[in-house]
C-alpha cells in the first residue's frame, strides 16, 4: 500500500498526463520522463524537454502483459517467455509495432520497445490511467547526460521544464533496462542492463547475440558513443596503470578523483588523500556497482575536479552493463 499522500500525488500526476502533460516518474532502473503514449503532442514535448533527436525511439511502459497485444502486432514465443520471467522488471522487449503506436514514439521504425517497470509508483500511475494506459518514457535527463536515479537528480536536470516530479525514492537497479529485440526468429540484446545476459539465455535455453552498439545500425540512443557522460572528462584506465596515470595528471597540476572497485574494502566511501586525490571505492560486484554508478558520477561531477579516472571493470559478461556505461561516459566526440 502506498502512503495516502503519495497516492494523491499519483492521482494529480495522472490528471496532468491525461491533459497532455509531462511527468517525471520513478522506475526501478532510472527515473523516466513520461507522457501519455497515445498522445503524439504530449510525446513531442518529451523530445523538446530532453533535447533529444527525433530518430531516437522511446520505450512504451505498460502495467500488464495483457496490454502487449494493443501495442505489438505480434508477440513471438521468445518474448512471451522473457516477459513471463522478468516482468515487472528491467527488461525492454523490441517487438513489431501495432497501428496504435504513434509514429513519434518509434521514429521511422516498424518496431516498438515495451516494458513493465517494477516500481509501485510507476505501476500505480499506469493503472490510474485506465486499462489501455501506457506511458512513453525515456530516462529523465537532458540528451547525452547521466540518467537520474533520484527525484533530486531530475530536478537538477530538468527542473521547471516538467509539469510534475513524482518522488519514489532512489532507484533500486540504478542502470537502465536490458533491451532485447525479438523480431522474427532471432533474439538480440541491443543494450546490456538490469537483467544479465546469462539470465536471458537460461530462460530461452539458447545463446543470444549481444550487439556491439558502437557498430549497430538500429537507432538506440544509448548506442551513440558519447552518452551517460559527466561534464568532467572521465578516463577509463586499467587497474595496473591507474596510479601511474593519476600521478601524471597530478604532475600537470590537475585535480583528480578516482572511481575504484578492486580496493579491498567494499564499502562506498569517499575521502581525500593527502595528495589531494579523492578516492571513491565502489562495490566489487556488478549489481552494487550499477546501483551507485550514476549517483556517484553526478556527485563527483558537481565537485568539479579536472579529471575523473575510473578503474576499468572486469571483462566478464556479468559486468557488461557497467562496462558499457563507463565506456560511453568516457567517450568524447
Ligand atoms: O530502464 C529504462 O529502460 C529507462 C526507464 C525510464 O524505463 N528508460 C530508458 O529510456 O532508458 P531511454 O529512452 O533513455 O533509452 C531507451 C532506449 C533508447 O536507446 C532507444 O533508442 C531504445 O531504447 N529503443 C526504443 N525503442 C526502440 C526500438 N523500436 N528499436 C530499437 N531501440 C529502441
Ligand atoms: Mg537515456
Amino acid at each position: 500500500m502506498l502512503k495516502p499522500e503519495l497516492q494523491s500525488q499519483i492521482e494529480t500526476a495522472a490528471a496532468i498526463l491525461r491533459k497532455g502533460g509531462v511527468v517525471a516518474m520513478p522506475t526501478e532502473t532510472v527515473y523516466g520522463l513520461a507522457a501519455d503514449a497515445s498522445n503524439p503532442a504530449a510525446v513531442k514535448r518529451i523530445f523538446e524537454i530532453k533535447g533529444r533527436p527525433a530518430d531516437h525511439p522511446l520505450i512504451v511502459h505498460i502495467a500488464d502483459e495483457s496490454q502487449l497485444g494493443h501495442w505489438a502486432r505480434e508477440v513471438p514465443r521468445s518474448a512471451k517467455l522473457l516477459a513471463r520471467q522478468f516482468w515487472p522488471g528491467p527488461l525492454t522487449l523490441i517487438l513489431p509495432r501495432s497501428q496504435q503506436v504513434p509514429d513519434i514514439i518509434t521514429g521511422t521504425q516498424d518496431t516498438v520497445g515495451l516494458r513493465i517497470p517494477d516500481h509501485p509508483v510507476a505501476l500505480a500511475l499506469l493503472r490510474a490511467l485506465g486499462p489501455h494506459g501506457a506511458l512513453a518514457a525515456p530516462s529523465a535527463n537532458r540528451y547525452g547526460r547521466i540518467s537520474p536515479t533520484t527525484a533530486a537528480h531530475v530536478r537538477e536536470e530538468l527542473g521547471a521544464n516538467v509539469d510534475m516530479i513524482l518522488d519514489g525514492g532512489p532507484c533500486q537497479v540504478g542502470l537502465e533496462s536490458t533491451i532485447v529485440s525479438c523480431i522474427g526468429d532471432t533474439v538480440t540484446v541491443l543494450r546490456p542492463g538490469g537483467i544479465p545476459v546469462a539470465a536471458i539465455e537460461e530462460v530461452l535455453q539458447q545463446k543470444v547475440a549481444v550487439v556491439d552498439s558502437s557498430t549497430a545500425s538500429i537507432r538506440v540512443s544509448g548506442s551513440v558513443l558519447s552518452h551517460y557522460a559527466p561534464v568532467t572528462p572521465l578516463e577509463l584506465v586499467a587497474s595496473e596503470t591507474l596510479w601511474q596515470r593519476v600521478r601524471e595528471l597530478e604532475e600537470q597540476g590537475l585535480s583528480v578523483a578516482t572511481l575504484e572497485w578492486s580496493a579491498p574494502d567494499e564499502v562506498h566511501l569517499t575521502g581525500a588523500t593527502p595528495g589531494g586525490i579523492t578516492r571513491t571505492t565502489m562495490p566489487a560486484n556488478p549489481v552494487g556497482y550499477g546501483q551507485l554508478l550514476y549517483a556517484t558520477l553526478r556527485q563527483l561531477d558537481n565537485l568539479k575536479y579536472d579529471r575523473l579516472i575510473a578503474e576499468a571493470p572486469p571483462q566478464t559478461v556479468e559486468w557488461l552493463a557497467v562496462a558499457d556505461r563507463l565506456k560511453r561516459a568516457s567517450h568524447r566526440d
